[in-house]
């Protein structure tokens, strides 16, 4: 008898995660699924992608860079705080130089689009709603689950900036925690071209510490949650996680994950959407509101 590698699930299987599978993700807070999707249907978010890229009006974009650290002010604008329902694009922070001009073609400038592909494109729809995503959100056991964001990022040849260490549930707050990260390879990735890290089972062990918020009068800032001490995973304590295209992870929203800078000559397309619980409070001022529309049902 030949028996199915545990890790893996058919690309025509909809019926959600093994046992095995669940204990895997719910003792290290995330699960690498290689084989999830064939390569071809990573082809067509590569093709809308480059598309979007290239009808990318230059002239009329604020320049707006994105980075998940913590020292960046930029983050704070409006172009970034009210794309949670529309495509918007969002730099490379070394696609520049001192002066502002754009080192690189414009199609190889971009660290991300955000983040309302999975509502207003449709290839992206379809992809976020395809039966075997629906098996695996099914298996999470949400009440009411909502897909609150969605990124094609595409960390650039040369330039494909580095992630530091943290946790999703930092950036998409629920009470109780809600997030779940669905991330799909849309081309290989690998230390080279900048995989990710993830420090297993410090979802268990770590309090989400900080939230990301909007101040009132504008912009935003992180904000310290009321737990005690935190300890957070030493840089050996993170695994590096090679993904070929096809691939899911699964991220919980407390594991801690960074991804490193991309400096070879590959980029590293990948598309993501986040999962919350829609019986969760979603707090005010969370940075990411989207004005008189309901999150999107995931099922
Ligand atoms: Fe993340």
């Amino acid at each position: 008898m030949i028996s199915r590698p545990s890790r893996r699930v058919s690309m025509v299987e909809a019926h959600g995660l093994s046992p095995e599978q669940k204990k895997a993700f719910d003792d290290n807070g995330y699960l690498v699924l290689p084989n999830f999707f064939p390569p071809k249907d990573a082809q067509i978010l590569r093709d809308r992608a480059a598309v979007l890229l290239k009808e990318m009006d230059l002239d009329s974009h604020p320049r707006t860079k994105f980075s998940t650290g913590e020292t960046s002010a930029h983050v704070g604008d409006d172009y970034f705080l009210s794309s949670g329902d529309k495509v918007r694009f969002f730099f490379e922070e070394d696609a520049f130089d001192k002066d502002g001009n754009l080192l690189v073609d414009k199609t190889r400038a971009i660290n991300k689009i955000g983040h309302g592909l999975h509502e207003l494109e449709p290839a992206f729809k379809a992809f976020s709603s395809r039966p075997e995503v629906q098996g695996v959100v099914r298996s999470l056991g949400y009440k009411d689950p909502r897909i609150l964001q969605s990124m094609m990022i595409f960390k650039q040849p040369k330039i494909g900036g580095k992630v530091p260490p943290h946790q999703d549930s930092t950036f998409l707050y629920t009470q109780p925690l809600s997030a779940t990260g669905l991330w799909f390879a849309l081309e290989d990735c690998n230390p080279e071209n900048g995989c990710m890290y993830f420090a297993p089972g410090s979802h268990k062990r770590v309090p989400v510490h900080k939230r990301f918020v909007r101040k009132e009068g504008g912009g935003t800032d992180f904000v310290n949650l009321d737990n005690k001490e935190v300890s957070l995973p030493s840089e050996d304590e993170y695994v590096c996680e090679p993904t070929p295209v096809g691939t899911l992870v699964l991220i919980h929203g407390s594991v801690l994950h960074e991804s490193t800078a991309n400096r070879s000559d590959k980029s590293r397309w990948i598309y993501t959407f986040h999962i919350i619980d829609g019986a969760a409070d979603y707090p005010a001022d969370n940075w990411l509101q989207t004005p008189g529309k309901p999150f999107t049902k995931a099922l």
